[in-house]
């Protein structure tokens, strides 16, 4: 197969993180042999370095023309107080809305090797196993009006949540369907006793079910989902949530992976012609620029985006279980980086990019 692949490594850590991703790609190709393609393009706080703008025309470009996007991260603490469509963030917000990438897939689980890792108690994360199906190209983040106005005591800021019944309905089909592939079960994540906007979508989403008998719904305000995520883990399955409380509710799941470093994502919009979804991979962590260019950053939630890409964009379920495998491989053997928390000496970003790769030959060597 050919796969062609963009490549958006973006800001700090971001660029260390997509180098290991994509030498853990081509060592798949390689290995089940597949053809890769890849390009570099722009975004973030470096797009706006090189070419004044975050999301550059070209960048857009290059996307719409590959298969599928692997990004980095984007966000650099120069730009924290510029104005909002010169902030490295716009860019991602950009390339999400022109890819019309409206479902943010983020599995977060625990694994056996890193319990230890998480503050929370073994018994509490050991085996628990989650998708958080975050909306991506509406509500609070894109709605209008949208700004900050006048001046002194008359100064205001106002955002805007929308949310309109197609959009609910396509981001809950895919919760449901991603449900009836695991345990059966969605709950849905509002904020309803207060939010109209929440109210459509728990209506929404409820008559979405209605075409999935064999999965089971619950609906849970977000306060209390904020809570249960760390009292009672296993009980969720696909946990489906507007844009907002995604954002939110992913990093708190962190927790339960033993670190934000762990989890991937796969950001998915319409069919193309070819039956495969467009589909933009990205690590759920940011870029930060406090350990960048150091060698330290985790890069197994960029290598697990890659598993994604193979599993979603190219339906290669069976590479993707050879790169999630060597990856519990690697875990397994204590090659692991600082955020981790391991008992002896962390290992490198690149040395954890390479174990991944020697686990995988070893898979390909014995399948
Ligand atoms: C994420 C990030 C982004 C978001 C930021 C960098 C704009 O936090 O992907 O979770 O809020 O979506
Ligand atoms: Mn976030």
């Amino acid at each position: 197969m050919k796969l062609n692949v963009l490549l958006l490594p973006g800001d700090g850590i971001g660029v260390e993180v997509t180098s290991e991703a994509a030498k853990v790609l081509r060592h798949v190709a390689d290995a089940f042999g597949h053809q890769v393609s890849t390009r570099e393009g722009l975004l973030g706080g470096v797009a706006i370095h090189k070419t004044g703008n975050p999301f550059p025309d070209e960048t857009r470009e290059l996307a719409l023309n590959a298969d599928a996007t692997l990004l980095g991260a984007v966000g650099l603490p120069e730009f924290d107080h510029a104005p909002p469509d010169k902030r490295p963030e716009r860019g991602l917000l950009g390339i999400r809305k022109a890819l019309g990438v409206y479902a943010n897939l983020r599995p977060v689980r625990s694994y056996r090797a890193l319990l230890d890792s998480s503050p929370l108690k073994n018994e509490l994360v050991d085996g628990a196993d989650m998708i958080i199906v975050r909306e991506l190209t509406g509500g609070l983040y894109y709605g209008t009006p949208r700004g900050i106005s006048g001046n002194g005591a008359e100064e205001r800021a106002v955002n805007t949540m929308t949310y309109t019944r197609p959009e609910i309905e396509r981001v809950a089909h895919m919760a449901f369907q991603l449900a009836r592939k695991r345990r059966k079960k969605v709950t849905s994540v509002d904020k309803s006793n207060v939010l109209e906007n929440s109210q459509l979508w728990r209506r929404v989403v409820s008559e979405v079910a209605g075409e999935y008998p064999d999965v089971a719904l619950d609906h849970i305000l977000v306060d209390n989902c904020a809570m249960q995520l760390v009292l009672s883990p296993k009980r969720f399955d696909v946990v489906l949530t507007e844009n907002l409380f995604g954002d939110i509710l992913s990093d708190e799941g962190a927790v339960l992976a033993g670190s934000i470093g762990m989890l991937p994502s796969a950001s998915l919009g319409a069919k193309k012609a070819s039956g495969a979804r467009i589909g933009l991979y990205e690590p759920v962590h940011g870029s930060a620029p406090d350990i960048a260019g150091q060698n330290k950053a985790n890069p197994l939630g960029a290598i697990g985006s890659v598993a994604a890409m193979l599993e979603y964009s190219f339906g290669l379920s069976e590479d993707a279980q050879s790169v999630y495998g060597a990856v519990e491989e690697v875990l397994n053997s204590g090659c692991v980086t600082a955020d981790l928390k391991p008992k002896g000496k962390p290992a490198t970003t690149s040395e954890v990019g390479d174990a991944v790769c020697e686990a995988l030959s070893a898979r390909a060597a014995s399948a």
